[in-house]
Formats: C-alpha cells, structure tokens, sequence
C-alpha cells in the first residue's frame, strides 16, 4: 500500500514539493510525559527498548501529538555494541555505561565474531513491524543505527565523554586496532540495517554525533571510509548520513552515495548548498535551543531558515536532537509554522 504522507520520501528523491517535510531527532522519547509514562511502566529505558510492543507505542506518539510528516523507530546506536558482545546500561541521568571496553587487542578477541543480527537484534525487527502494522501508512518509518566512529567512541570510552579521548588516542597509538573494530561495526551495521529494510522501514539514517571531533583527514579516514562502504549497500534506498559537527569535512561528505545529508546548527545552510550541490538533500537545521524562546521568536527563526531555502530539496529538522527539557508546545508552534509555510 501507498503511503499517505510519503513528503519526507518525496524530499529525498528531489520531487517537487507542496511544502516541506519536517520531523525531529529523538522525536520518539525524551520531551512527551506519555513517553515517560510508558518508560516508568516497563522500569527503564532498556527494557522498553527491548520490549517491541511499547517500543512501538513510543515510536508512534509523536505522529499522534506533534503531528510530524516521519516516524523512527524507538531504539539506540548502542545495541550494535552490545549485539557485539559488549553489553550497555543506561544509567537514569547519568547516559550509557559499558562495563567492558575495548582499547586494546586482548579485549578485541573478547567481543563475538559472526555475529547473527536476527538472532541478537530481533527486537528491534520486531518493533519495526508492529510499528508498520499500527502506522497504518501514515507517515515513512526510519530506520537507524550509529556511524562506526560514533559506535567505536562509546565502545573505547565505555560512557560519554567531552573529549572521547580514548578514542582519538587510539587513532594515534594503534590505528590497526581502530581500523579492525570499524570493519567489525561496519559489517554488523550494514546486516543489521537490512533487516530493519526487510522488517519494513522505508528510508534509514546513520547518526555520526563525534564526527566534528576529528580534522579533515582522520575523519575521511576513520570515519568516511567506513559510511561509504555502508551507504554503497543500500543503493536506492532513502539513506541519511547525519556527521555532527564536521563542517571541514562537507565536501567529502557530499561525495558519498546517499540521498540526505543532516545539518547541524553550526552549518550555514547556503554554504553548504553551494559545496554538496543540487543533487542531495538537506536535512536541518535550526538551533534546537530555538525552542526556549517565545512563540514569536520560534516562528520568526523557523521562517527564517525556510526562506533561506532556495530549492525543494530540503527536510526540516533541528540542527540535532530535542532538548529534554523542552516544552511539547514549542515543538508544535515549530511544527506548525513549516507546515503552513507554502512552497
Ligand atoms: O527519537 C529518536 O530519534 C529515536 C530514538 C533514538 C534514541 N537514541 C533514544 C534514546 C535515537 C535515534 C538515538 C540515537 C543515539 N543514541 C545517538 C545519536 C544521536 C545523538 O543524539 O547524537 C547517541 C549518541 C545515542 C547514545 C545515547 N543514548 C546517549 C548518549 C544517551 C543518554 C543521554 C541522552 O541523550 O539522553 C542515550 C539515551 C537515550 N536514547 C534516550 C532516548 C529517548 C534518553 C533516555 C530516556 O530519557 O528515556
């Protein structure tokens, strides 16, 4: 069956437009109390994860309140480590804590090799088709997984960090070490989005969020090299490449083979245009801290960055995720304001 609302599908392919697709990251989560509820009741952000019924039902409250043109799945970047054998927790305030790491070749051969995403990852697969099932062809369903760098910060880190520099050390002190653990994420990344395809979702995003840690050249090295070998598998496929930060690198990131690439707020839309051209989208990019203000300033921010547009090429977003803190009534005034500016 026909979507109802397939803009979001329409922008990547460079169709022309009534007007302009808009969703957010971490949509699915953070800002609704409904979500909250939802979470308190299965006792934690993991278990719901892992609970493809609510999961689910979490994955589609946005659509239901903030009415946005695209849904994405419920989940997190990190069960790709730990469908690799190196568990998480996410500690309520706190973020994700691993309590194993990986910095060093004994700790590689400790993580699982030939490793079966359907066995591991099902949940996720299963999310994905009672979210299909319940979206009744709505809105597109993303689909999503983490850059390999991102992926190998959190697994060289074991948490968060300001500098993840563990992980620009070991770039330095055994890149063969980085080069082995990037080619493992890879292959279990391009596995695990198929079976998000097969499951049913209709366009994916690869998050990079420590792509703007690295210069130009490490960056194409350590991080590039490894998108592009992901995207190159799913050719035809709406495909998103989302490298926080990493304003150096625009001009090799325009070169990969995928329909979209995501904006940050530190990325002057124009210029970026000028530099990846007119045959790729652009997903952004509005100061997500936007959201603290007014009504007024919202609308009078929001119009700005549309007008700044100057083709149909173009999905609206934040420049990254919601702020948790933020009022749903904001994102609505944002919402809002897109839906009823006319192309
Ligand atoms: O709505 C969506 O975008 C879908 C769900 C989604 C989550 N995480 C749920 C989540 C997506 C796409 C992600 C991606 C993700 N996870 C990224 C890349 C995007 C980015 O923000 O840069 C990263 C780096 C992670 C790892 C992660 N997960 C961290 C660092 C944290 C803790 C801090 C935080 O951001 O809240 C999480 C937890 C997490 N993942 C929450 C949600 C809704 C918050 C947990 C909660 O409050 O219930």
């Amino acid at each position: 069956m026909s979507l109802k609302n397939d803009l979001y599908l329409r922008a990547h392919r460079g169709d022309n437009l009534e007007r302009y697709p808009v969703w957010l990251m971490r949509q699915a989560g953070r800002i609704l109390p409904e979500y909250r509820e939802v979470r308190s009741k299965m006792g934690g952000f993991k278990t719901l994860v892992e609970t493809p019924e609510f999961a689910s039902e979490v994955t589609i409250q946005p659509v239901d309140i903030l009415d946005v043109d695209a849904a994405i799945i419920f989940s997190d970047i990190l069960v790709v480590p730990e469908a690799m054998g190196l568990p998480y927790q996410m500690v309520e305030q706190r973020g994700p804590w691993f309590d194993k790491t990986i910095r060093t070749s004994e700790q590689l051969a400790l993580l699982d090799t030939n490793i079966d995403v359907y066995d591991r990852l099902s949940y996720v697969f299963e999310a994905i088709k009672i979210t299909k099932r319940e979206l009744k062809d709505r809105v597109p369903l993303i689909g999503f997984a983490g850059a390999p760098w991102t992926i190998l910060c959190y697994m060289v880190e074991g948490k968060g960090s300001k500098t993840f520099s563990e992980s620009r050390k070991l770039l330095y002190t055994n890149p063969a070490l980085a080069h082995e653990l990037l080619n493992r994420i890879s292959d279990v990344t391009i596995d695990y989005l198929k079976g998000q395809l097969e499951a049913g979702a209709d366009a994916l995003q690869l998050f990079d969020s420590w792509a703007g840690i690295l210069g130009r050249d490490q960056y194409a090295t350590f991080g590039l090299a490894y998108i592009r070998k992901i995207v190159q598998a799913f050719e035809g496929v709406p495909f998103t490449v989302f490298s926080k930060g990493a304003v150096a690198s625009l001009e090799d990131i325009a070169s990969l083979p995928c329909t979209a690439l995501g904006l940050d707020w530190n990325m002057e839309v124009n210029l970026a245009r000028r530099i990846v051209g007119e045959s790729k989208t652009l997903q952004g990019n509005l100061d997500p801290c936007v959201l603290y203000g007014s009504n007024k300033l919202i609308e009078n921010e929001t119009i700005k960055m549309l007008k700044s547009f100057k083709s149909h090429r173009h999905i609206v977003n934040l420049g990254h995720g919601v702020y948790p803190d933020i009022d749903p009534e904001k994102v609505k005034v944002f919402i809002k304001t897109i839906k009823n500016y006319e192309l």
